[in-house]
C-alpha cells in the first residue's frame, strides 16, 4: 500500500498532497461538474475579505509565452456570502476546505480570521500579499516586523490552522518565513504571483486594465521551488508549495525541495482535468521508486 497522505498540522491532513491554489478554483462549484472534488487533499478557495469586491477593470488576464499574467483584484463575494451560499457546498466533499483571506489592516485581518473559526472550515491561508491602508499602503508581507505583529494577532483571533501565504517579492525570503512563523503561523505557503505587466505594441497600451498584474504559470516554477528550497532550510512549521505546478514531476520536484503539499493553480485553468493524473503520477511515481510513503521524499534534495 502506498501511503500518499500528509499531515500539514494538528488540524489538517490531507490524502494526498495535491490542492487546488486560491483564485483559480472559485469556490469549487464550476470545477464539481467536471470532477469528483473529493479526490483533492484540500480545496484553497478564491480570497475572501470582510465586504464583497468588484476587483480591477477589465482586461484581468493575460497569457504570456508560458505562463499567465492577472489582475483579478481580489474580487470575492465577501465573507458573510461565502459562509451561507459556498461553504455550505464546498462541506459535501470529502476533503478540507482551506479558506484564503485577506484584509486592508490589522482589525480587517483579525476579524477575518475570528470568522471563519467554523465548522466546515479546516484551515485558513492569510495573503499577506496586500497594501495596509494604516501604514500607507506598505504590503503586509514585505516587513518581517509588520509581518510578525499581524500573524500573532490573527493567531490569536482563530483555534483553526493557520497558514501564512508569503509573498516572494521581498529580499529574505527566510526572515519573512521565521517571522511568520514567530508570529504563531503553523504552516506556510511559498509564494504567490510575481509582480508584472504586459503591453500592446500597435496601441502602445498596457493589456491589463489595472496596468500590472501578477505573473503565474510555469514560468515562475523555478522561482517557486527556490523559494521552497530556501525557507525549508529555515522553518520547522511546514511548506505549502505554489507556483508553476503542472505536472506530477513538479509535485515531486516541490516534495524534494522542502514542501509538504503543493498548490495547483494556472495548470488547472488550462485543463480542468489535471488533478487527477497529477495525483495518480505521484502515486505511480512512490510505486515505481519503492517508497511507501510521501514522506520518504518530503525535503530529501541531495545537495552533496
Ligand atoms: C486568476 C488568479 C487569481 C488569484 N487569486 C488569488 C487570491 O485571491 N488569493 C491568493 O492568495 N492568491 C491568488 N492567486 C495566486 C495563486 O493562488 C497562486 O499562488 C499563483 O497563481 C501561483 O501558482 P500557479 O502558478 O500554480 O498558478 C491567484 C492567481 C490567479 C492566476
Amino acid at each position: 500500500m502506498i501511503d500518499t497522505s500528509v499531515r500539514i498540522t494538528e488540524g489538517l491532513s490531507l490524502k494526498n498532497p495535491v490542492l487546488s491554489a486560491s483564485g483559480t478554483f472559485a469556490y469549487g462549484e464550476e470545477f464539481s461538474e467536471v470532477f469528483d472534488l473529493s479526490i483533492l487533499g484540500g480545496i484553497v478557495t478564491k480570497g475572501l475579505s470582510l465586504v464583497p469586491k468588484e476587483g480591477n477593470p477589465t482586461p484581468r488576464v493575460y497569457e504570456t509565452a508560458c505562463g499567465l499574467i492577472n489582475a483579478i483584484g481580489l474580487e470575492n463575494v465577501g465573507v458573510d456570502a461565502f459562509i451561507a451560499e459556498k461553504l455550505p457546498f464546498l462541506k459535501k466533499f470529502n476533503t478540507p476546505v482551506i479558506v484564503n483571506f485577506f484584509g486592508t489592516t490589522d482589525e480587517e485581518y483579525e476579524s477575518m480570521a475570528g470568522r471563519l473559526d467554523i465548522e466546515g472550515v479546516s484551515a485558513i491561508e492569510m495573503n499577506v500579499s496586500c497594501p495596509n491602508v494604516s501604514k500607507g499602503g506598505l504590503e503586509f508581507g514585505k516587513y518581517p516586523d509588520i509581518l510578525e505583529r499581524l500573524v500573532s494577532k490573527v493567531r490569536k483571533a482563530t483555534k483553526k490552522s493557520l497558514i501564512v501565504k508569503l509573498s516572494p517579492m521581498v529580499t529574505d525570503i527566510g526572515a519573512m518565513a521565521l517571522a511568520a512563523q514567530e508570529g504563531g503561523a503553523d504552516a506556510l505557503t511559498c509564494s504567490n504571483t510575481i509582480p508584472a505587466m504586459a503591453i500592446d505594441e500597435q496601441t502602445w497600451r498596457p493589456i491589463l486594465g489595472n496596468i500590472t498584474g501578477g505573473l503565474s504559470g510555469p514560468a515562475i516554477k523555478p522561482v517557486a521551488l527556490k523559494i521552497v528550497w530556501e525557507v525549508s532550510r529555515k522553518v520547522r512549521i511546514p511548506i505549502i508549495a505554489s507556483g508553476g505546478a503542472c505536472t506530477w514531476q513538479d509535485i515531486v520536484q516541490f516534495l524534494l525541495a522542502g514542501a509538504s503539499a503543493v498548490e495547483v493553480g494556472s495548470a488547472s485553468l488550462r485543463d480542468p482535468f489535471c488533478f487527477s493524473s497529477i495525483i495518480q503520477g505521484v502515486e505511480t511515481y512512490l510505486e515505481e521508486k519503492g517508497l511507501s510513503s510521501l514522506h520518504d521524499l518530503v525535503g530529501q534534495l541531495k545537495t552533496s
